[in-house]
């Protein structure tokens, strides 16, 4: 544990994952059921200042200017209570967060955002961490987060055993993928808040549908040849394990007791979009979130192809081009 730093700020970036984190088996350490493998964008990022304050009686949180409410305010705070017992210090903070993704439509915006939070709360709070312990700490605010910390390809492991041995062992790491340096094409279909959260999907997921544990077990399998995959610089295996991955996620969900739905008529016009360029010759695959947006990968010679054929099937969506991106790091001066 080191000296309190009292103010930092740190900036990440969203990752989108080609092999899916659906399912927690502990929901307080976010502990998923499932490795999952993602790649950090260059697009999006979410920039946070957290500043311990000895004079205020309570933590004060801001996303975007506005006070943070609700749920959101409470994940914050559970967050730096968090990085209280851990330090040993005991202020409260002031939090700042800066997201240029909308919050809580399915776009990562609470990975950029705890891999944000972590590594300037850590830094704040005086905790001396590495990567692999910033992506642990990053995992207790959501699980996806623990990708962020890195630069382009990164598995989040799920861990083994229960208790302490299950919080150690999860946390993400790099994959090497040397020469794979693909566009993924965002559509942002509906920029609004999703209805049902990720964390109440998931467990609605894991306790009625009679499809999880299949699709579990096909993740694993997945995951293995997405490894290889990756290391070939595969584009066209890459995009069809991760489309199959997220499409029997959705299918988990659609299963489930009642039906979790996050895809829209839009999100489905743009998978048509998708599946004409690909019997047009352009190889392209989605990949969809907890929530309708779409992310289609392809190679960036083709991305403003892609680009426009995503517009035209879902008119007024707007379209991002992002390549891989750099994992979470503090900004120097700043603070
Ligand atoms: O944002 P979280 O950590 O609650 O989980 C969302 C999980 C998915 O985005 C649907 C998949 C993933 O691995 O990112």
């Amino acid at each position: 544990v080191g000296a309190p730093g009292r103010a930092a700020t740190a900036v990440a970036h969203p990752n989108i994952a080609l092999i899916k984190y659906w399912g927690k088996r502990d929901e307080r350490l976010m502990i998923p059921y499932v490795d999952s493998l993602s790649m950090t964008l260059d697009v999006l990022p979410t920039t946070t200042t957290v500043r311990l304050d000895p004079t205020a009686r309570t933590d004060s949180v801001t996303l975007d200017g506005s006070p943070a409410e609700g749920e959101v305010r409470r994940r914050v705070t559970d967050f730096l209570e968090l990085l209280r017992e851990r330090s040993g210090c005991f202020e409260p903070a002031v939090v700042d967060t800066r997201n240029s993704v909308p919050t809580g439509a399915g776009l990562a915006s609470s990975a950029s955002g705890f891999a944000a939070l972590a590594m300037a709360g850590a830094a704040a709070y005086g905790l001396d961490l590495d990567r692999t312990g910033l992506s642990r700490l990053a995992r207790r605010g959501s699980a996806s987060a623990s990708r962020s910390l890195f630069d382009g390809f990164a598995i989040c492991h799920a861990g083994r055993g229960a208790g302490a041995t299950a919080d150690i062992g999860s946390y993400a790491e790099p994959v090497p993928a040397p020469d794979f340096d693909p566009a993924l094409v965002v559509a942002l279909v509906d920029e609004g808040a999703k209805a049902v959260s990720s964390r109440a999907a998931m467990r609605r997921t894991v306790e009625t549908s009679p499809l999880y544990r299949a699709w579990a077990a096909s993740s694993r399998a997945d995951l293995a040849e997405m490894r290889t995959a990756l290391l070939r610089g595969d584009l066209d295996a890459v995009g069809e394990i991760a489309e199959r991955n997220a499409l029997g996620m959705h299918a988990t969900m659609l299963a489930a007791r009642p039906a979790v739905r996050y895809l829209s008529p839009a999100t489905v016009a743009v998978l048509d979009s998708v599946l004409r360029l690909r019997s047009d010759g352009v190889p392209a695959y989605a990949t969809m979130d907890a929530g309708p947006n779409v992310k289609v990968l392809c190679h960036r010679a083709d991305a403003a192809r892609v680009a426009e054929a995503v517009r035209g099937a879902a008119p007024g969506c707007s379209v991002v081009t992002a390549r891989r991106g750099p994992g979470a790091r503090l900004q120097t001066g700043a603070g």
